[in-house]
């Protein structure tokens, strides 16, 4: 399988992202608990030099918490704030402006020291497509969040979610794009449903998860599907489609459903916490 995105695209989004980063302290980068790496694009450090940094592991209720913290200890040892996060339930989202204060404490003292005081500090959020950005703005800033008007110096139109005294949000997150050396990125970013699947083979994508899944937690679909798990990856995702009754004219087994199926189950935390790459040693 072969995954591409559209250059128009990402220029467009790096444009926005170089010109609202001019006006930030702080990037907090969204990534996938479950792929911490994949996740990621590696431009944003370059982008993001000489800003503060913090990295979220979001939709840490997806991933095994053994994994999220081993994740947390890696980027911290690289010099990145880092916290796990559940912005859908909003689980770790409260301590977030601790935090924030906590990974822009270079810049206050600089502020202080040169004389400048109650600057708030401003963030951006950042993050490829579908990884939590809208959802953790809106945990982070809940609905009572009042916007503040334009400003001096600061491009016509944008927005700024007052979180306190010491801290602003713009309202548009930066997008990055997934960026991918080797196809083992995209394939993972496939399985957690970052690229459309109507531009995939389904089965084949379900096929090779099928794999992962056997490989590094084993008995998970076996328990979940009742099934066995010693045939190839094709002959499981059939057994799947007979287990779940996914048929087509009656009697022939439809595994294009049963692919859907599971890597619906996949994404939605329904075989369990599951990550699916490690940090380096
Ligand atoms: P984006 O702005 O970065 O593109 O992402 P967005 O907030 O739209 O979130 C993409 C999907 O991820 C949404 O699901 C959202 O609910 C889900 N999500 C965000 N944060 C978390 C998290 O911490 N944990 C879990 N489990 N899910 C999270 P959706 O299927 O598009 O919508 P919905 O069915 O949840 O309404």
């Amino acid at each position: 399988m072969h995954f591409q995105w559209y250059p128009g695209h990402m220029t467009k989004a790096k444009r926005m992202m170089q010109e609202n980063i001019k006006l930030i302290d702080l990037v907090i980068e969204l990534v996938d608990a479950r792929i911490p790496m994949s996740s990621r694009n590696p431009d944003i450090d370059e982008l993001g030099r000489n800003k503060s940094r913090l990295i979220l592991l979001n939709k840490a209720d997806l991933a095994e918490d053994k994994w999220n913290d081993e994740w947390i200890a890696y980027f911290k040892e690289k010099g990145f704030s880092c916290v796990k996060v559940n912005s859908k339930k909003g689980g770790g989202v409260k301590s977030i402006q601790s935090v924030i204060q906590e990974a822009c404490k270079e810049k206050m003292e600089r502020d202080r020291k040169r004389g400048i005081l109650n600057r708030p500090v401003r963030a951006m959020v950042v993050g490829i497509p579908n990884v939590g950005k809208s959802t953790f703005i809106n945990a982070l800033a809940g609905k009572a969040c009042a916007k503040t008007g334009n400003k001096p110096g600061v491009t016509k139109g944008k927005q700024w979610i007052r979180l306190n005294k010491n801290v602003e949000l713009l309202d548009t997150p930066g997008i990055l794009w997934p960026k991918f050396e080797d196809q083992s990125v995209g394939l993972k970013l496939a399985f957690i449903g970052s690229i459309k699947d109507e531009i995939l083979n389904v089965e084949e994508l379900a096929a090779d998860f099928i794999t992962f899944a056997k490989n590094s937690y084993p008995g998970v679909l076996a328990d979940k599907y009742d099934i066995e798990e010693a045939g190839d990856s094709y002959e499981c995702l059939k057994a799947i489609a007979e287990s779940r009754h996914c048929l087509v004219r009656g009697n022939e087994l439809d595994t294009e459903k049963a692919a859907a199926l599971l890597l619906d189950d996949f994404r939605n935390g329904r075989l369990g916490r599951l990550t699916l790459e490690y940090p380096e040693k």
